[in-house]
Formats: structure tokens, sequence, C-alpha cells
């Protein structure tokens, strides 16, 4: 199986299921060891090249459960196929890693994990506004540096965000939750741009207005921008949640980047090519006042030349997921969309994903993405 070690989890079961990483938690074991499932996980922290996932796979594998930085596309899935494999499951809930028309080609079901993922990644998203806003790396490493010889009027002044214009790309479940956690934590007028109105959204911000009236306070202002254009010169914070596809490589361009407000601030929990970051750190190095807050890269784990010696730019490392609670809950759904399809279960289509988080979870696969293309029957509720 290659150089990599592997630890072997319930060997005495029937069927076999490699996981690309350790994951955090007992359940998403549990439920395996309860689809009579033998689960062989690497235990290398290095990221696997397709070759060795390829090695991994072998001559008899029943399903997989892999990870974002990993290239699963037709050569692995053409491997899963011909090992016997049944299911895929990545362990995140974006998917621009996997090339779902060729598992479907190969008839092989593929799964995300979302629902656990919303509240955790907006509040990251929310970190990372503050961070930007108050100037908080800046100033760390400022304070780290012993440079602080104390309180000054002028020191790191940064920038309220009550009563500013948030602007939003990308209104689904994290953009949506991101949206209302600022909205309704700093007053915030919203403009957000997707393809469709969010209506869900709407209505609750203009609920939320008419509390805020009857205390005698300013409701809140909440449009949707026909253009990211018109997003993008009105809103003093933009934050990115799009899904990466043709249609959002380098969405955040330099020319886009010039319609910002000189002193705005744009963060990014997304994926890393939504914005072109080489366009980025220029636009950063012209603009001190300007500030960016990116959890991705466009070319993870490599940063562009310069961006790490901007002061202006806050930069953590694709940890917009990382609570416990979520990683133990998309391990518990990877292992629930494996497992399930091995069991001949049918998938889910419900957006509350809780009941698989504890107790007797449904007997579905919580989220398979290709389950229309494979006919996959849909869980029904009684
Ligand atoms: C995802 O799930 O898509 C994140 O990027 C990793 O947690």
């Amino acid at each position: 199986m290659g150089a990599k070690g592997w630890r072997v989890v319930n060997p005495s079961g029937n069927k076999r299921v490699i996981v690309t990483k350790a994951l955090p938690g007992e359940r998403w074991l549990e439920i395996l060891a309860g689809a009579d499932c033998k689960v062989e996980i690497c235990t290398s922290t290095d990221v696997l090249s397709v070759e060795e996932i390829k090695a991994a796979i072998g001559t008899r594998c029943d399903g997989a459960i892999g990870q974002v930085n990993e290239d699963w596309g037709d050569y692995l899935f053409a491997a899963l196929k011909a090992a016997g494999g049944k299911a895929y499951s990545n362990y995140a809930v974006g998917f621009d890693n996997v090339d779902i028309n060729a598992a479907s080609r190969h008839g092989i079901p593929v799964g995300n994990t979302p629902g656990v993922l919303t509240e955790t990644t907006a509040e990251m998203a929310v970190t990372l506004t503050f961070a930007c806003a108050r100037r908080v790396g800046e100033s760390e490493r400022f304070l780290r540096a012993g440079q602080y010889k104390g309180w000054l009027p002028t020191l790191f002044v940064g920038k309220l965000l009550w009563n500013k214009t948030l602007g939003v790309i990308g209104a689904g479940r994290i953009g949506t939750a991101y949206a209302r956690m600022m909205v309704e934590g700093h007053k915030m007028n919203l403009i957000y741009h997707d393809l469709y109105p969010n209506t869900a959204l709407e209505d609750y911000l203009a609920d939320y207005g008419e509390f805020l009236k009857s205390q005698g306070q300013q409701p809140p202002t909440c449009q949707r921008a026909e253009t990211v254009e018109d997003l993008l010169r009105e809103a003093d914070f933009v934050s990115v949640h799009t899904v990466l596809d043709e249609s959002t490589h380098h969405l955040i361009n330099a020319e886009r980047l010039a319609l910002m407000k000189e002193n705005a601030v744009l963060v990014n929990t997304s994926r890393g090519p939504v914005i072109d970051e080489t366009a980025l750190v220029a636009h950063c190095k012209a603009h001190p006042n300007f500030r960016a807050g990116l959890d991705v890269f466009e070319s993870e784990p490599e940063l562009k030349p310069g961006l790490v010696e901007l002061e202006n730019v806050v930069i953590v490392p694709h940890i917009a997921s990382a609570t416990i609670w979520t990683r133990q809950g998309m391990a518990t759904l990877a292992a629930g969309n494996v497992a399930g399809i091995l069991m001949g279960y049918p998938a889910w289509n419900q957006s509350d994903i809780m009941p698989f988080l504890e107790g007797n979870s449904p007997k579905a696969a919580p989220s398979i993405l290709n389950a229309k293309e494979l006919s996959i029957a849909i869980f029904q509720l009684a």
C-alpha cells in the first residue's frame, strides 16, 4: 500500500473502506463498523498523490473517503470502480476537487458534508472581518515584536462595522448565516449578490427591521445587487461565499478590486481561486488602507509572492470549518454517505442533516450529490 502508514479499524469487516486522512471523533467509525466495513485510515499528514491513493484502493475496495486537496477525477474513480468500489464521500461540503461527471460515468455515488459547516464557517468569516477591521494581525505582530511603548490615540486605529454596508457575494447557507450574524450583531445594511433572490433572508431581515423599529431603532436595509460590480462599489465590507466553478474563477480580479472603496475589507472563506491572488497582492500594496482576510488561497498550500509580507492582510490556513463539533459532524456525514450506499439505503433529500449526528441515524445516505444521475432512491419521510 505504499510508504505511508495506515491504521486498520474493525479488521474483521467484510467490506473495505479507505480513508485518506485520520478524522476526528468515534461515531464515524461506529457507523462504518456497523455497516460491516474494515476501515483503513492513512496516518500520514502529507497530501496523498493520486498514485498513492490508487495504490491504497488496490484490487478490492468498496468505498473511500477523501479530502478537498486530493484530485478525485476519472483516474481514481476508474480505479475505485475496477476494485469493486460503490461509494465515495468527500470529507468537505465543497467538491470542486471531485469530477462528479466522471464518478457518475463509473456509477459511483459521491457524497459531501453540508449543514455542519454553516455556522462554523460563517463565524470564521466574521472573525476575519473583525481581524481586518480592527487590525488584529498587525497589532499583535507589533506587540510581540516588543514595539509597544504605551497607549496612543493613533495606535492601530481601525474601522467601525456598526451601521456600515456589508456586501455578501453568494447568499447560500454560509453566506446567509454570515449576513445574519453581521446584520443582527452590528446593525449593518446588507447588499448581496446571488443568481437567485434569497427571499427567506430578505423576509427575515424585514421582520428583524420591524422589531428594531418597535425598539425605536433604525431598521437595516437589505437589497440584492444585480451585478457584482454594483455590490463592490457600495459595500464597506465584502465577504465571498460562492462555490468555485468556471463562472466564479477569478470573480474578484484587478478590474473589480479597482471598483472597491479604497479602505474596504475583503474576506474569503470560500475557495482561493475565486480571487485572483496576484491581483489582490498588487491591490493591497497600492492601497494600504484596504484590508483582506483570507482562509483560502489560489494554489494551496502555496501563497502568491508578496502576500505573506503584506501588513494589511490577515491569513489563516484553511481552518474555517475547524471546530470540533463541525469536524466530527463532517466525519459522521462522510461515513454515513459511504455506509448508507454500501447498505443499499436511499439518499436523504432534506436540508436538515441533524438527525444523523446523534441517536439512531435515519436509514439513508445523508448527502449524495449525483443521486439523481445514478437513479438512487430518495428517502421518504414517514
Ligand atoms: C469544505 O468543507 O469545503 C471546506 O473547505 C473544508 O472543510
